[in-house]
Order: C-alpha cells, then sequence, then structure tokens
C-alpha cells in the first residue's frame, strides 16, 4: 500500500473548488451550525435535512437557545427525520455546553467527543470545519475512496483494513485545510466514488487509484462480514396510567439508559412472561401494577438480533412515583420504535377499558 501523494491533496483540492456542492452550512465557522448539520446527516440524506437545519437555526441560533427550549418542542421539530436519540442528545448535549462550558461550543476534541451523540467521525467533522484541526473523518464515503485508491481488502470496518483506512486517511489529509479536505472527501465518495457505477472518468484522483488501475473498481470495498442473525424472545411491560405511559431509564442490553417500557429477556416463545416481569418490578423496586392483559406478539430488529415481542399491559394505580417519565399513549412517536410498537399493542387492548 503506497501512501497518498501530495499531488492527491493537489488534485483533489482543485476538484473540490471546482465542483464542491454548496450547502447552507458551507461557508460557515460556527461549530454550533456544523454540529447541527453532522448530526442532522447521521442517516439522513442532504435534500431531507436542508429544511430541517434552516428551521432549527431560525428557532434555535446557538446552544443556549436550544437548551432552553423544552425537549418536547425539539422532538416535535425534529418529527420527521427518524432516529429520534439524535434529537435527544442533541438537547442533552446543548445543556451540556450551556452548563460546563458557558454556553460557548468547546474546542477541545476531546471535549467535544464527550457531548451526547457525538462519536469519532462527528467530532473531527466539527474540529477540522470549524476549527481547522487536523483530524480526518472517515464516514462510509471516505472508507470507499480510501479502499479504491489503495485496493485495501477486508471488512473496512474491523481489523487491518480500517487500521489501514485510518492510516490512508490520516496520509492523505490535508493540514493547511482539513476541513475542505474532509469535505472535499465525503463528496467525492457520494457523489463520483459511487458505490455501483462509480464516474471514474470524472474522479480527480484516477490517476492514483489502485482499483482503477486493476480495470475492476468494483473489487472494492470488499462486503462486510455480517453477524449472524439471533432470534430472541422478550416481554416489555407498558405500564399505563390514566392516559399516559410510564417510562424507565434502561437498565439491559437493548436501547441502555433510554427511558421506554421494562423490558425482559425470555428463554423462548413458550415461557410465561407474568412471573419473569414481576421480578423486573420487584427488583426495580415498584409494587407490580394490576395486569389488564397481554397484546399481540411483534417484531423488531436491532443491529443483528430479531427480536420477538411480547406486551404486557398493566394499569398503574395511585401517585406516580419520582423520576419516572410519563408521555400521553397516543404521542408514543416520542419513543424508539421498539416501545412505540409495545405501546400500540397495548392501545389496542385498552380500548373500551376504564382507566
Ligand atoms: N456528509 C456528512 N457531512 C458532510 C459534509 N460536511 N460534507 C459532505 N458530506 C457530508
Amino acid at each position: 500500500m503506497k501512501p497518498m501523494k501530495p499531488r492527491i491533496t493537489d488534485n483533489l483540492s482543485n476538484w473540490f473548488r471546482r465542483s464542491r456542492q454548496e450547502l447552507p452550512w458551507r461557508g460557515s465557522s460556527d461549530p454550533y451550525a456544523i454540529w447541527l448539520s453532522e448530526v442532522m446527516l447521521q442517516q439522513t440524506r442532504i435534500a431531507t435535512v436542508i429544511p430541517y437545519w434552516t428551521r432549527f437555526m431560525k428557532c434555535y441560533p446557538d446552544p443556549a437557545s436550544l437548551a432552553a427550549a423544552p425537549i418536547e418542542e425539539v422532538l416535535e421539530m425534529w418529527a420527521g427525520l427518524g432516529y429520534y436519540s439524535r434529537g435527544r442528545n442533541l438537547h442533552d448535549a446543548a445543556k451540556m455546553i450551556v452548563e460546563e462550558y458557558g454556553g460557548l461550543f468547546p474546542e477541545d476534541p476531546e471535549q467535544v467527543r464527550r457531548l451526547p451523540g457525538v462519536g469519532e467521525y462527528t467530532t473531527a467533522a466539527i474540529c477540522s470545519i470549524a476549527f481547522q484541526q487536523p483530524l480526518a473523518v472517515i464516514d462510509g464515503n471516505v472508507e470507499r475512496v480510501l479502499c479504491r485508491v489503495h485496493r485495501i481488502d477486508g471488512d473496512p470496518k474491523s481489523g487491518a483494513a480500517r487500521i489501514a483506512i485510518a492510516e490512508a486517511a490520516r496520509d492523505a489529509l490535508d493540514r493547511h485545510a482539513p476541513g475542505d479536505h474532509n469535505q472535499a472527501m465525503m463528496d467525492l465518495g457520494r457523489r463520483v466514488c459511487t458505490p455501483r457505477n462509480p464516474s471514474c472518468s470524472d474522479c480527480p484522483l484516477a490517476g492514483e487509484c489502485g482499483a482503477l488501475e486493476s480495470g475492476d473498481v468494483s473489487r472494492w470495498p470488499q462486503p462486510r462480514k455480517r453477524r449472524a442473525t439471533e432470534e430472541q424472545w422478550w416481554a416489555a411491560a407498558v405500564v399505563v396510567a390514566a392516559d399516559e405511559v410510564l417510562l424507565w431509564p434502561s437498565d439491559g442490553e437493548l436501547l441502555k439508559g433510554q427511558a421506554g417500557t421494562p423490558l425482559v429477556r425470555l428463554t423462548g416463545p413458550e415461557q410465561d412472561a407474568d412471573p419473569i416481569l414481576e421480578l423486573k418490578f420487584e427488583e426495580m423496586g415498584i409494587p407490580v401494577p394490576q395486569v389488564v392483559g397481554h397484546g399481540d406478539l411483534y417484531q423488531h430488529a436491532i443491529t443483528y438480533r430479531k427480536l420477538q415481542v411480547r406486551p404486557l399491559v398493566y394499569r398503574w394505580k395511585g401517585p406516580v412515583p419520582p423520576g419516572v417519565k410519563r408521555i400521553p399513549l397516543h404521542r408514543a412517536d416520542r419513543v424508539p420504535a421498539l416501545h412505540r410498537k409495545a405501546i400500540a399493542a397495548a392501545q389496542q387492548l385498552l380500548v373500551g377499558e376504564p382507566s
């Protein structure tokens, strides 16, 4: 594997200057605006993000205004973007910026990395674009470009290939303009070095590309090894108080830390969920609520797990314990899909039930 030569950097930066995509956050060095765009762009297409980003910037132009907004309002603004944990993390991070950094977006990459919802990719994107720090961004698009240019074999997400990609990204980084360089690499991967039918004749890296030289660009990147799917059986406790659902932070292996319906894992489809959930309530230190009934089994996939979930519906009588989150039954869109499906099943069961 050969390191990228400086010429590549020149070719890439010339290409970016000529054909960069104009985006509303491009040209800004406001780390808040860049952070918002990067969080929205995780798993979402650029065209979808633009109107959301514009509305957010208008309503919440800085961390203080976002932190001061009620979370319900922020999630309503987020509605339609999906992956709601991003919206919740955004709000938590804004509060952290206000409380710990006096409302000023931190510059230190370690502090940026500690913000909720910010991983290695987002840290590198924010710090390079807003603060010109020499951190190379690696997303799926960059990975594909580098695997092709250097003919890096193996699963790009693990082992030697992952290390080779990180090294190649660091070597290629234009230390004089890391923000533009990173954005150029991402643009190139998205618009030119596409997964299928790449436009090699338009590529500024064509002269250096090992995959193109080989005559078969499609050999890189190599497909990821997929973990075998595992079928699991779970039960979810939908605890209803009047017309609200009570939610507790998850302490288990699924959606840890997020508020939701208490969950227990079952050994198989035959296991009776009631006593297992009773034990769970005892563990949580709360009295077992009154059982209303069993909802229909539903399926939900989380990474390699294929879950079969039995929702059990309970009625809570008396005062709600402190620290428990409550949402109206009809606003289940505010919780992750795993819990939303349990709540939907409960609603069916509750039709005609006296509350
Ligand atoms: N995808 C995510 N963030 C991006 C950025 N800043 N530029 C280009 N593509 C991106």
